[in-house]
């Protein structure tokens, strides 16, 4: 009977071609959609970003990176043979900044771990800049710093390091930076600090990964998207400049360069279809939402990214508990191998406690080939208090997990298909592609960056399934596109961008 009921659960999370399908439409609409007007569900915010770097960059660059989970700083050799090394101290932010009373607290925050940094890896440059600010000397301009700023929140952008925040997501919640330009709120208490550093460029990390993919992979079309799928997840993309149009219809536009007739566009993509025209909505999807402290927005994010996974999960093992007619943990079934013991629950376990279930859980249910899971049974035992797990019951929330990450994944394929499609790459094919080959030149490349793709088991395959289902896309499209991975890249990124924004900033002085 448990077997059943763990069937229909997980039934209950298919999203299958017809809605992949959907989906992808409603994706192209909405994309279309952002492009023209302000206000609307996929923000599609202009960027600034003009050009992608092709590997040849030089120089000495210091980028932060404000996350879901970390805060990370770092200074950025670029050496101009697309490579670079990097030198980075990285901590976990502390929860009670993500919902400070005052924003000034975590930005302070922020200078002081920058300040840090200085002192630790570029002692001799942050002492002898340091004594010249205070005592009022001049600080030559080559000694300042340019700064990549990387804060990963949607941010209505009005030049390369001017934009006001439009909303938190992820978890984060301090009213008061709503609305206020976050450059001018780190630069200020930079400033307090007296540090050589200046915050040269605005980037949200899906363009950070989408910069750094380009510098490091130089296709011959160059990458077309940067995606996250991480604690949140969202893309950002190459779009044809003259498609921008609420960009020359807003007042408040500063200058970009129109030369190469592209800017990358941030998509927002965690608020696609947030009236859920196309996107599933379990009673566990309602749930969660209802319980979190942003109802009714980022509802794909909500069903894609790793902060929400392990509480779907977790919202719909509490479901099948509930049920008295439901065997689970209710150890009636039998112990396979094991000396048969009673399964726990024990008191305080994180099962019953919202966020409790961590979405690695589920990247060790996916990897857990094992027979009888002993993986999985262990972690449950160790992690949350449910001891003595039978091989049934952990083949029930396997099968769960793996219906949460399925879906997941396939909603992800949405976005990319949709993003794939609108380039119009698909359309064109050298000639130099033969047989099952396909050439350097019709490769169409998604940079990717964030915990879930990186440890979710099988996450691209289940991706690449439902990118052939698109009918635009098929076997033959699916084979074009290559999904790399763009390792800690918001950080190189931020500071290529840093580098064209500080050339345009010291010429204007
Ligand atoms: C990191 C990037 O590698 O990945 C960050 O440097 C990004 O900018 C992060 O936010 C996303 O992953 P996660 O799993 O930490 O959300
Ligand atoms: C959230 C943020 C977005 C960011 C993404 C990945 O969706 O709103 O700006 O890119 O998380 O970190």
């Amino acid at each position: 009977a448990l077997a059943e009921q763990a069937k229909r659960v997980a039934a209950e999370f298919e999203f299958g071609q017809e809605h992949v399908r959907k989906a992808v439409k409603e994706f192209i609409r909405e994309m279309d959609e952002g492009l023209q007007t302000e206000g609307t569900e996929l923000s599609q915010i202009p960027t600034y970003v003009t050009a992608v770097p092709n590997g040849t960059e030089k120089g000495l660059y210091m980028a932060v990176d404000l996350g879901g989970t970390n805060f990370r700083v770092c200074s950025i050799q670029l050496h101009g043979n697309t490579t670079f090394s990097l030198t980075q101290s990285k901590i976990a932010i502390p929860r009670e900044l993500m919902v400070a009373k005052t924003s000034k607290e975590l930005f302070s925050f922020l200078a002081k771990q920058i300040e840090t940094f200085l002192k630790t890896h570029h002692e001799d440059h942050y002492f002898s800049t340091i004594k010249r600010r205070k005592t009022g000397d001049k600080v030559k301009e080559e000694e300042i710093f340019n700064l990549g700023f990387t804060f990963s929140f949607p941010v209505h952008q009005i030049g390369i390091n001017k934009g006001l925040l439009m909303r938190w997501t992820k978890g984060f919640d301090i009213a008061d930076a709503v609305g206020k330009d976050v450059c001018a709120l780190l630069q200020a208490e930079i400033d307090e600090l007296h540090l050589p550093v200046r915050v040269a460029a605005l980037v949200n990390d899906t363009v950070g990964t989408l910069m750094a993919r380009s510098y490091t992979s130089p296709g011959k079309t160059g990458t077309l998207l940067g995606a996250i799928f991480g604690t949140g997840t969202n893309g950002a993309y190459v779009e044809k400049l003259d498609k921008v149009t609420k960009l020359t219809k807003n007042k408040d536009a500063g200058e970009y360069d129109k030369s190469t007739g592209e800017m990358i566009v941030n998509t927002e993509w965690g608020s696609f279809d947030n009236s859920l025209r196309t996107l599933p909505n379990t009673p566990y999807d309602i749930e969660l939402d209802e319980k979190s402290v942003n109802p009714g927005i980022q509802m794909f994010e909500k069903r894609v990214s790793g902060m929400f996974l392990g509480e779907i999960l977790r919202l719909a093992l509490v479901g099948l508990l509930k049920d008295p007619n439901v065997p689970l943990f209710k150890d009636e079934n039998s112990s396979d191998n094991d000396v048969h013991s009673t399964t726990q629950i024990h008191e305080g376990t994180p099962l019953f406690k919202q966020w409790g279930i961590d979405t690695s859980f589920l990247s060790i249910c996916a990897g857990d080939t094992s027979a009888g899971h002993r993986m999985l049974r262990q972690t449950l035992d160790k992690d949350y208090g449910i001891s003595a797990v039978s091989a049934e019951d952990a083949e029930a929330v396997r099968e769960i997990a793996a219906a949460v990450g399925r879906r997941a994944a396939r909603l992800a394929a949405v976005a990319l298909a949709a993003i794939v499609i609108t380039s119009g790459r698909l359309d064109t094919l050298s000639g130099a592609s033969s047989g099952g080959e396909v050439a350097e030149e019709d490769i169409i490349d998604i940079g990717v960056d964030g915990s879930l793709v990186e440890f979710y088991p099988g996450f691209e395959d289940h991706v690449r399934q439902a990118l052939r289902e698109v009918e635009e896309i098929g076997e033959k499209g699916e084979k074009r596109v290559r999904i790399g991975i763009a390792k800690d890249g918001s950080g190189v990124g931020a500071a290529l961008i840093a580098l064209v924004a500080g050339r345009v900033l010291e010429e204007s002085g």
